[in-house]
């Protein structure tokens, strides 16, 4: 997959020459391209900013410089997408990366000073904000959205499963982990992941990722796809906490009921 980024910056761009991003780069499973588009302004001190018309504090980017440098990129070999890094756009997330991840290519024009020349905006696909606060310029945050979608890129993770299971891709947060000592001074591993029993493990993960999502981040529950297994963890939890008993109208309505065995001679009291 291919990344090109315009910027007035690419020195910020060296943290992306460490770790899972240079291997990856080195694999050439990636390509990263920075593109200084100051190299494309026309005048004699190479301006790429001007005040704004009708007055106002601060400079804009100007539009040729960011015209000229899009015009030269090479025709693209397959999808490509072009994002313009600004605070007025869609904020990202987890789903906005997947998307992201299957193009062929993405372009990022990362601005600086005030704002850009409004017809920038008309050569970006789409816009995108990192969160609702401001940034001194695009690069940091597509720095940020670069790191994001080059982990799903196929191969560049060992298991392919752990992009997969990761916090928010599927909606749940992850369960808490652990590794040795089973007993760090005093602070013990939780005795059932030490005892081996897959299923048992596997049903005290889920249940720990409902009762983190449900207290860190209840937003994120909507979202959630419920299994019938789930139900009964969430039972369970509501005599646990007060606040996920409070959201129980809501998992009630989005979470399947598990059938409930009828009573007969073999099983008087109906149990499961
Ligand atoms: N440029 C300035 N602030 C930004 C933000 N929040 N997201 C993306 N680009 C930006």
């Amino acid at each position: 997959m291919q990344f090109t980024v315009l910027t007035l910056f690419p020195e910020m761009f060296a943290p992306l020459q460490e770790s899972i991003l240079k291997r990856a780069q080195e694999a050439g499973l990636v390509k990263i391209q920075l593109v200084n588009f100051r190299d494309y302004a026309t005048s004699k001190h190479k301006n790429v900013d001007d005040a704004p018309y009708g007055g106002g504090a601060g400079m804009l980017l100007k539009p040729e410089p960011i015209f000229a440098a899009i015009r030269d990129l090479p025709q693209p070999s397959g999808r490509r997408r072009v994002i313009l890094m600004s605070p007025q756009g869609d904020v990202f997330s987890q789903g906005k990366a997947k998307e992201l991840s299957e193009q062929e290519e993405l372009v990022f024009i990362c601005g600086h000073y005030e704002g850009f020349d409004e017809r920038i905006r008309e050569l970006a696909d789409e816009e995108v904000s990192l969160g609702d606060y401001v940034l001194t310029g695009g690069e940091l945050a597509a720095m940020v959205m670069i790191d994001s979608v080059v982990r799903l890129v196929p191969g560049v993770l060992g298991e392919d499963a752990s992009a997969e299971e990761d916090s928010h891709s599927i909606s749940l947060l992850e369960y808490p982990q652990y590794t040795r000592p089973a007993d760090y001074e005093g602070r013990q591993v939780p005795e059932i992941l030490l005892s081996g029993h897959h299923a048992l493990i596997k049903r005290w993960r889920r249940k720990e990722s409902l009762r983190r999502t449900f207290l860190r981040r209840p937003d994120l529950i909507k979202a959630v796809t419920f299994g019938a297994d789930d139900y009964l963890l969430l039972e369970e939890l509501i005599l646990e906490h007060e606040e996920i008993a409070a959201w129980q109208p809501l998992w009630k309505h989005l979470c399947p009921q598990p059938k409930r065995r009828r009573k007969s001679s073999h099983n008087p009291e109906g149990k499961q």
